[in-house]
């Protein structure tokens, strides 16, 4: 049984499953709000220490397994990543493992700021000879290897307070842990979406996660610290109402396009026992509408910023909670002037997961996927080790 368990800013998520015949199904789904996060960071370790032990115990009931390691997906304003390439010898005319190995330690042999480790490392393609776009080159004939990889960072501190949070809980051990957006693409995107090209914007309530996709593979992603929660935050000052009554207006009468809704008035309590006060839906929606479009301008801005422009054919897909504003697609193209979708998670999604079908649940959903997919790599990068040791590993198997 493989056990997921993705950390969100307003929500943990775990999802059990088993596979067989080659395909997942799920036997264990479990969800709690938490406080324990900010901006996908911790910052209360024993709030969000109970949260997940309470995700596990869920977890625990409907499987009727007892979960002993799971793998922790997160994201965070700490994540960063990069492109790089690695370079190996091709040791008997036919790629191995081994010089597959050595060509992607080559590729993460490069300088990590001291306060980063090295989270994920995906593969994009493999060129031999010159020849590009080999995803699978074992066997094949040839001199010279070379690999494209897209490495994932994250801060060493957000490491660590997630291990502690686990380590709280009696038993419970970390298998590995993802950036998971390297997942999300996994259910939400089409097979053709991720060939042509396509940016899948997840924004969840405290980061908007964008990834770029071409010909396959992963190109490009960064992670913006703000999402739903800035919403929430801009109706809270502008309405001078408290975050939680200002999530709820948010939620129930919220709107991405201010002159489609009836100006009526909303009747919210007083708060401490204060008379009712009426706050204008109108109003309610052009701060949203104000605030959702600051988000679109920074990912139409950051995929400029980075030559993307041309590079996503297949347009905008939108995932997270946010994803569930009335008219987001019809503000998202008017911004970005491209096609902007709601992405669901329903591209060959496990058995059994009809209930997760909506986009907040994209990334957690396909993390399944992908968890299961690395853990069938005949190998994979060794998060445990240090990047001297895994050097070292490697120049002890060349000798
Ligand atoms: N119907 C709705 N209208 C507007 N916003 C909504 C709606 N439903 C959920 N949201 C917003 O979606 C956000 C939660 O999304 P999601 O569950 O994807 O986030 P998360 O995974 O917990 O956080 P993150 O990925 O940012 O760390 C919240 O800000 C919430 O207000
Ligand atoms: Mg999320």
């Amino acid at each position: 049984m493989l056990n997921i368990i993705d950390l969100g800013t307003s929500k943990i998520t775990g999802i059990s499953v088993t596979e067989s015949n080659g395909r997942q199904k799920v036997v264990g789904f479990s969800s709690k709000s938490t406080a324990g996060l900010k901006k996908g960071s911790i910052i209360n370790i024993t709030e969000t220490s109970k949260s997940i032990a309470e995700v596990v115990e869920g977890l625990h009931k409907e499987s009727g397994e007892n979960i002993r390691v799971v793998d922790v997906s997160f994201s965070g304003e700490l994540i960063s990543s990069t492109n790089s390439t690695g370079l190996s010898t091709i040791g008997d005319k036919e790629v191995s493992i081994k010089d597959q190995q050595a060509a992607l330690q080559t590729s993460i042999a490069m300088n990590v700021p001291g306060d980063k480790e090295l989270l994920n490392v995906v593969p994009s393609q493999y060129i031999i000879d010159g020849q590009p776009g080999i995803k699978e080159p074992k066997g094949m004939t040839g001199v010279r290897l070379e690999v494209r990889t897209h490495l994932v960072y994250c801060s060493k501190n957000s490491i660590s307070n997630i291990r502690k949070c686990i380590e709280e809980i009696n038993g419970l051990q970390i298998r590995k842990f993802y950036f998971n957006q390297l997942g999300a693409a996994k259910c939400t995107l089409s097979n053709d979406q991720v060939d042509l090209g396509v940016c899948l914007l997840d924004i969840g309530a405290g980061t908007t996660d964008l990834t770029v996709f071409k010909n396959g593979s992963l190109i490009f992603s960064k992670v913006l610290p703000y999402a739903g929660d800035y919403i929430t935050e801009s109706i809270a000052i502008a309405l001078k109402i408290p975050s939680s009554q200002a999530e709820e207006l948010k939620k129930k009468y919220g709107s991405s396009i201010s002159d489609r809704v009836a100006d009526e008035a909303l009747k919210i309590k007083g708060i401490s026992g204060q008379t009712d006060i009426k706050v204008s839906r109108r109003l309610l929606c052009e701060v949203i509408e104000q605030s959702i479009s600051n988000i679109f301008r920074s990912c139409q801005g950051c995929i400029e910023e980075n030559g993307l422009q041309d590079s996503i054919p297949a347009g905008f897909i939108l995932s997270g909670g946010t994803a569930n504003l009335e008219n987001i697609e019809e503000l998202g193209s008017v911004i970005t002037q491209n096609s902007f979708k709601i992405g669901y998670p329903e591209h060959e999604p496990p058995l059994n997961s009809e209930k997760l079908i909506k986009p907040q649940f994209g990334a957690p959903l396909g993390m399944v996927k992908f968890c299961a997919e690395e853990q069938n790599k005949e190998f994979t990068f060794n998060q445990s080790k240090g990047i001297i040791a895994r050097v070292l590993d490697w120049l002890k198997s060349e000798m």
